[in-house]
């Protein structure tokens, strides 16, 4: 991976060990009740194939009109609380007195993926993205801040925690995959990305 696209992008591979993989998914399981997975729908037609939900003041929403933070679930209620274990692993990595107000949940199945894109829909591109993976090996694509610029390939395991920010915090990334039964964390297989972002 060339330097430049690195700098700012930080991956701590098995930062959560199983026993902390298996806790932080009890913590989700309430989130997930309250809040259950949607299919957004992709600016211009189709449905993502990603399902997805969020916890915090602000969750991540795509339809018709475009992207945008909303602050409640499409059926109307607010969004869960951040969890405090995953709110811990936000201030170890960052270091930043300052919350996420945002935590992003993709479940990527069988065949889901996620197109290379930047997170620009946030108000203030100082704070980082910290991306927690869970479950499925996923092939993470990550290029720098040019789109269709040169990117690389990398799988991201269980347990592996990525930090963007810097000159990082605006490189295009996606997922081209997911080894689908990779791993046995969730009981229905699949994949688990949390993303915690500062919104406003
Ligand atoms: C995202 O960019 O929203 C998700 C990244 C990932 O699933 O690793
Ligand atoms: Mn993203």
């Amino acid at each position: 991976m060339s330097m430049l696209r690195l700098r700012g992008f930080e991956i701590h591979k098995g930062y959560l060990d199983p026993a902390a993989q298996r806790a932080l998914i009890e913590v989700l399981r309430p989130i997930l009740r309250a809040a259950p997975l949607f299919s957004p729908a992709v600016p211009g037609g189709g449905k993502m194939s990603v399902r997805m939900t969020s916890a915090g003041a602000f969750g991540w929403y795509a339809d018709a009109a475009g992207y945008r933070y909303v602050d409640c679930h499409p059926k109307g209620h607010d969004w869960p609380s951040i969890p405090q274990p995953v709110l811990d692993i936000w201030h170890d990595l960052t270091g930043l007195e300052r919350q996420p107000e945002s935590c992003l949940l993709n479940y990527y199945g069988k065949d889901a993926r996620m197109g290379v894109h930047q997170d620009k829909d946030e108000a203030d591109f100082s704070y980082p993205v910290v991306s927690i993976s869970l479950g499925d090996d996923g092939l993470f694509r990550m290029g720098g801040t040019r789109r269709g610029g040169a990117t690389d390939r990398l799988w991201l395991n269980s347990g592996d925690v990525v930090v963007m920010g810097g000159a990082a915090r605006l490189n295009y990334h996606g997922v081209d995959r997911i080894r689908f039964g990779s791993s046995r964390l969730l009981p229905k297989g699949g994949r688990i990305n949390l993303t915690l972002r500062v919104v406003t």
